[in-house]
């Protein structure tokens, strides 16, 4: 691919945008409002607005490889404190997808090199999933299991902040976690129990102080 085309694309996208709405790109300028922040994989096939029918300054975006949320990555942290505490998100959500090479990488033997600290955060999942993952035998479908635990447990690790547990309990922010199923299009609601997972894992992470007020 050559970069000058991208620079074609670009001016005839500005075009087209400014001709259809004259004030398209003056609203833009004037600043940010989104109500959801998305947290996804890097993935190329795995476009974020464009899946969702969203447009530029509908949503707020993160990706890393295989959307993964750990404590200690200053930038997934940075990302969600911005999002929840000055942008007023109501909404977050982890999306993983189906052949995820993040997720498969983690599930070989294989030095990795640079990537192993990161998709050790992956095979920590598997660890904590082992018996239900190695009872399915078809690869593929172990795959895309581990694909579906993975934004579960991603899903915990956001509710594990401090600013989300205060969101929730001042305005009831929600967190979702989704799979993008590649091969259909299509985005599938894995329906997390926000609520009944917060119940479960505030005796432990419980962080904050209206958390605490709401015992
Ligand atoms: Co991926």
């Amino acid at each position: 691919m050559e970069v000058e085309r991208i620079f074609r694309n670009n001016r005839k996208w500005a075009e087209k945008m400014a001709s259809t709405d004259g004030d398209y790109f003056n609203r833009l300028a004037r600043g940010q409002n989104p109500d959801i922040l998305y947290i996804g994989c890097s993935d190329s096939r795995v476009s974020a607005e464009e899946m969702m029918g969203l447009h530029p300054g509908e949503v707020f975006v993160h990706r890393n490889i295989a959307n993964m949320v750990p404590n200690t990555d200053l930038n997934v942290m940075s990302v969600i404190n911005y999002a929840v505490r000055y942008l007023k998100v109501n909404s977050i959500v982890v999306c993983g997808h189906y052949k995820c090479g993040g997720i498969h990488a983690a599930m070989m033997q294989e030095d990795m090199g640079i990537l192993n600290p990161w998709l050790r955060n992956i095979r920590d999942v598997y660890r904590l999933h082992k018996s239900e993952l190695d009872s399915i035998k078809n690869t593929e479908a172990r795959y895309r299991r581990l694909a579906e635990l993975n934004v579960t447990e991603q899903c915990i690790n956001v509710i594990k902040t401090a600013v989300v547990q205060e969101a929730y309990y001042d305005r009831k922010l929600n967190v979702y976690g989704w799979v993008f199923d590649i091969s259909r299009g299509h985005i599938i609601d894995l329906e997390i129990d926000f609520e009944g997972i917060l119940r479960d894992i505030m005796d432990i992470y419980r962080i904050n102080r209206k958390a605490n007020q709401n015992k």
